[in-house]
């Protein structure tokens, strides 16, 4: 693979997979490390520049993966180092780089640092690599601070010999200390491991916790959260984290091939993300401000304003995002009445038909914006969110935790349809099982249903992402005024892209020629009627 793009990664299509959910080789109902290799060409013609894969490491899947027991061990589910290793191989020789997920703030209960912990009993050092301490109250019995967990309930959990430990997520996933050396020298050492098996970078999973404020002080005020909404904290966005990104920056800089790390920092403002990208720190960080922003032209040109400002301040560039594993697909959010609000909301039925016209000029505009464009799986096939998975189906500890802010997720996580009439639609073996059941009206939506098919949402991807490489360079965006509800902007003096929000169809002027539209517009006279809910850009 190429060396020689410098900053590959600065308007980089990535592509995220969650391994459970899109290829399964060996017919047990999960996806597994096998089953990707075999669709990387799959990845390789709809035009992205890299993947970044989920976690697929030991664990007993109490997250899905995000509780980590063995972080240099692939977890049986998925397959074994060598599939990783040959993954990563095969991907490269296709020229797609590879980013895998790391998950620093917490490790699952089952890890061998916590169950010594646990063994070795309370004041012992082992217990220090994570945050133990007495209860409050005369036995002890209340939780030592008020925080929560972002899955519901206390963040906090008591063991038989009476102390408290912290896990900001599940009981299962217990917080390091990072105050602990042994922590951040375990963790360049799995750095190392995996970039010398030749990962092209990480992405961090909340790489905003790491840090607690010290002493674990009370918050003080409602507990209630959603990751995004947190203001200022002591459970999230210490300054402390930045010295554990810039000591991970100087090893990634050691490796050849521009070696990257996105950052998953939810912090209260677009300035506090833009921390975390500055030049001796992490590359990338998603841009969640721009996922929770409605559909309406006012408010998202205010905020790919704000985004754009907020990184160029420091060097880094923009990323732009839809939808991934743990918001509900951009199909239906963006239809919902709560559109604004990323996660923690019952996704809704909405018209089909109507969200998936809104979510194709939605992700037409994101590929028209100056930055980097995370994708994730499904996205390209117009998938909608499963809406009605039955409670016994649904895996999400944070929907058995009922009262979790970030419920809800399994409906974006049902596997990828590949092929055929029947579940699991070629996810696996004919007749085989899928962990979460694919709607019957998936067929029609399938790879092979739309593959080549004019106007399928797999064709409006493939065709962006092949414009994109060829029209675009350098970041500039200018925009231009446009009618109330439609957003015009300009790149490179001789592109155009035009979105309708406005609610109905507007009458432009045609300013060139067609390069591609997320539905049907009609051009006449010189005048060009574009529907609501539609992009189109245009070479001038
Ligand atoms: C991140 C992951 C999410 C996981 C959580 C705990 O937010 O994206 O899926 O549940 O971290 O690791």
């Amino acid at each position: 693979m190429s060396d020689l793009v410098p900053a590959w990664w600065r308007d980089a299509v990535i592509y995220q997979i969650y391994p459970r959910s899109f290829a399964d080789a060996n017919g047990d109902g999960i996806g597994d490390l096998p089953g990707i290799r075999s669709r990387l060409p799959y990845l390789r013609d709809l035009g992205v520049d890299a993947v970044w894969l989920s976690p697929f490491y030991l664990s007993p899947q109490a997250d899905a993966g995000y509780d980590v027991a063995d972080y240099r061990t692939v977890d049986p589910l998925f397959g074994s180092v060598e599939d990783a290793r040959g993954l990563v191989a095969d991907a490269h020789d296709l020229g797609l780089r590879m980013i895998v997920d790391l998950v620093p703030n917490h490790s699952s209960d089952q890890h061998v640092w916590f169950q010594q912990a646990l063994a070795e009993g309370p004041g012992s050092p082992l217990r220090a690599r994570y945050h133990f301490r007495d209860g409050r109250g005369p036995q002890g019995e209340l939780p030592p601070n008020d925080w929560p967990s972002i899955f519901g309930g206390p963040a906090w959990t008591r063991v038989a010999d009476g102390q408290w430990y912290l896990h900001l997520f599940a009981p299962e996933q217990p917080d390091f200390n990072w105050e602990h050396p042994a922590v951040a020298d375990e963790f360049r050492t799995i750095l190392r491991f995996w970039l010398d098996l030749g990962v092209d970078g990480f992405r961090i999973d909340v790489a905003h916790g790491l840090v607690k404020e010290s002493g674990l002080p009370d918050i003080g005020h409602d507990t209630s959260w959603h990751l995004l909404d947190v203001g200022e904290s002591p459970c999230f966005d210490r300054d402390g984290v930045h010295d554990i990104y810039r000591s991970w920056r100087a090893i990634l800089d050691e490796y050849p091939g521009e070696r990257i790390a996105v950052a998953e920092a939810w912090a209260p403002t677009l300035s506090r993300v833009a921390a975390y990208v500055r030049p001796d720190e992490l590359h990338q960080a998603f841009n969640f401000s721009y996922l929770g922003t409605a559909w309406e032209a006012g408010a998202q040109r205010a905020m790919i304003d704000a985004s754009l400002a907020a990184m160029s301040a420091v060097g880094a560039p923009t990323t732009w995002t839809l939808s991934n594993h743990d918001v509900v697909r951009h199909t239906n959010r963006l239809m919902q009445a709560h559109e604004g609000e990323v996660a923690g909301k019952r996704p809704a039925a909405v018209d089909e038909a109507a969200g998936l016209r809104r979510a194709r000029a939605a992700s037409l505009l994101l590929l028209a914006l100056p930055g980097s464009a995370y994708l994730y799986q499904g996205e390209e096939l117009g998938l909608p969110e499963v809406v009605d998975l039955p409670p016994e189906v649904r895996q999400d500890p944070a929907f058995h935790r009922a009262t979790g802010q970030d419920g809800y997720r399994d409906g974006c996580r049902v596997p990828i349809p590949w092929s055929g009439t029947q579940a699991p639609y070629g996810f696996g073996p004919e007749g085989g099982p899928s962990w979460l059941p694919q709607p019957d009206s998936w067929a029609g939506l399938s790879v092979a249903a739309q593959d080549g098919v004019p106007g399928s949402t797999l064709t409006l991807y493939r065709d962006a992402l092949a414009l994109r490489r060829k029209v675009f360079a350098g970041d500039d965006l200018t925009w231009l005024d446009s009618p109330a509800g439609v957003l015009a902007f300009e790149r490179g003096g001789d592109f155009r892209c035009t979105v309708n929000m406005s609610g109905a169809p507007v009458t432009l002027p045609v300013p060139g020629s067609q390069l591609i539209a997320s539905g049907p517009i009609t051009v006449e006279d010189g005048v060009a009627v574009i529907p609501a809910d539609t992009t189109v850009w245009w070479s001038l």
